[in-house]
């Protein structure tokens, strides 16, 4: 029988273009209104005042943590930030022209062979595992970047902040208060996003009873496409294709002529500016303006003028992966790190989503509309 779209109790929405598939606490998306929110904090609250660690607490626990909690949490997160020397070994046999995102994946991966409560599914051992995870990936992210460009790895500085000591470990320098800062406020804005591509991907493979490691390397395989948070590297490619104010304009609409996506613009649920987006521009001009280095800075305002004039009644607008690309150039990162960093910050909303669904589970095991052939007659081998 060929399934017909009324034996289905839902109507089909391509790509599940407004199906909710969970209900959570834990963050909201107003996309008319351009509002997010995490756990009631608006984004712009914990961009201003928070920290990474605090966010990360609040988002798995609900609350913000008292000063004790965030002492310990703290603690805990510096205690596992080193990974052990033979994974050190195995990201210098990585080919040297692996992805960041790909060595991410790897590590991540095997990290779980050698996590001490990889048999235990409890839910103190998948926070355990959440705490492991999130402190090995941003040293794992600073030693594939190193390791690719033949430097020497640099042991984590259980005196910085996980933001600072990030920052630490790719560059080699203790960065100064104001930098650290922004790779806070960086990591805050990218940490939890709703029911994004690779959350669903991570929650996916947490429904059927997984391991809280093959959920998050889902997590990550799903983030590194250019749809998704792939995206902020081909900002910058196309930033520097395009080289100058002047070529802005007939470049992108050559692109729009040409049917292609223009990345970092663009979202499925904002149809209006993306706060975070917001948030970026402003450290964006602000570098720029600083290093006397404007000129990224201004083709990317060109940029934005030409897509929204183009696109802007369609509901196109930047969306986070545009100027945080600005903001990563301006504080000299590579590109082939912009995603791994976002993955070093969304493996908080990642974890976060695993540790509540997994509460009240139920498997992910959605259906499909047959539209192939039926009763097609077996034709055995030698007579085809
Ligand atoms: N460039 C050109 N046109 C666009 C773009 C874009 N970046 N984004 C959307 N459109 C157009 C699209 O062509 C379509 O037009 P029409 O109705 O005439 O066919 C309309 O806007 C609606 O687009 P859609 O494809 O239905 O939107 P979607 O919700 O399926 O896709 C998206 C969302 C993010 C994949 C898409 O906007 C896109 O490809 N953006 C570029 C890649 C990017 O920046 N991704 C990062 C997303 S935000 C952070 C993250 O998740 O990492």
């Amino acid at each position: 029988m060929v399934s017909r779209m009324e034996e289905f109790q839902v109507p089909f929405s391509r790509g599940l273009e407004g199906v909710p598939v969970a209900i959570t606490a834990i963050s909201h998306i107003d996309g008319k209104q351009g509002n997010l929110i995490y756990r009631g904090f608006p984004i712009e609250v914990l961009a201003q005042f928070s920290t990474f660690e605090e966010t990360t607490y609040l988002l798995w626990f609900g609350d913000l943590p008292n000063k004790d909690e965030l002492e310990n949490f703290k603690r805990d997160l510096i205690e596992h930030r080193r990974i052990p020397d033979f994974m050190k070994e195995c990201i210098g046999n990585i080919p040297r022209d692996t992805h960041p995102m790909e060595a991410l994946r790897t590590c991540v991966s095997m990290l779980g062979c050698f996590d001490p409560d990889k048999h235990d599914t409890s839910r103190g051992a998948r926070i355990r595992k959440a705490v492991r995870i999130t402190a090995q990936m941003a040293t794992i992210v600073a030693y594939a970047h190193r390791t690719r460009k033949g430097l020497e790895l640099i042991d984590p500085n259980p005196n910085l902040s996980h933001a600072a000591n990030l920052l630490y470990m790719l560059t080699g320098e203790v960065p100064d208060a104001e930098t650290a800062r922004l790779m806070d406020v960086i990591l805050i804005l990218h940490a939890e996003h709703g029911m994004n591509a690779s959350t669903f991907a991570a929650m996916v493979i947490a429904s059927t009873l997984s391991d809280m490691h093959s959920a998050i390397v889902g997590g990550i395989g799903a983030l590194r496409g250019p749809l998704h948070g792939g995206a902020n590297e081909r900002v910058l490619e196309m930033i520097e294709e395009i080289g100058s104010v002047e070529n802005v304009e007939p470049y992108i609409k050559n692109a729009l002529a040409q049917r292609r996506r223009i990345m970092g613009f663009g979202h499925r649920v904002y149809k209006t500016y993306d706060p975070r987006a917001r948030i970026l521009k402003e450290y964006a001009r602000k570098l720029s303006q600083k290093s006397g280095q404007t000129k990224w800075f201004e083709i990317a305002e060109k940029i934005e003028e030409v897509v929204i004039r183009e696109l802007g009644a369609k509901g196109v607008f930047p969306n986070v992966d545009f100027y945080s690309a600005i903001v990563y150039k301006m504080l000299d990162l590579p590109k082939e790190i912009f995603t791994p960093l976002f993955a070093a910050a969304r493996v908080a909303g990642w974890t976060a989503h695993v540790l509540e669904y997994l509460q009240n589970n139920r498997i992910f095991r959605p259906t499909s509309i047959y539209n192939g052939p039926t009763e097609v007659e077996y034709i055995p081998l030698e007579e085809r």
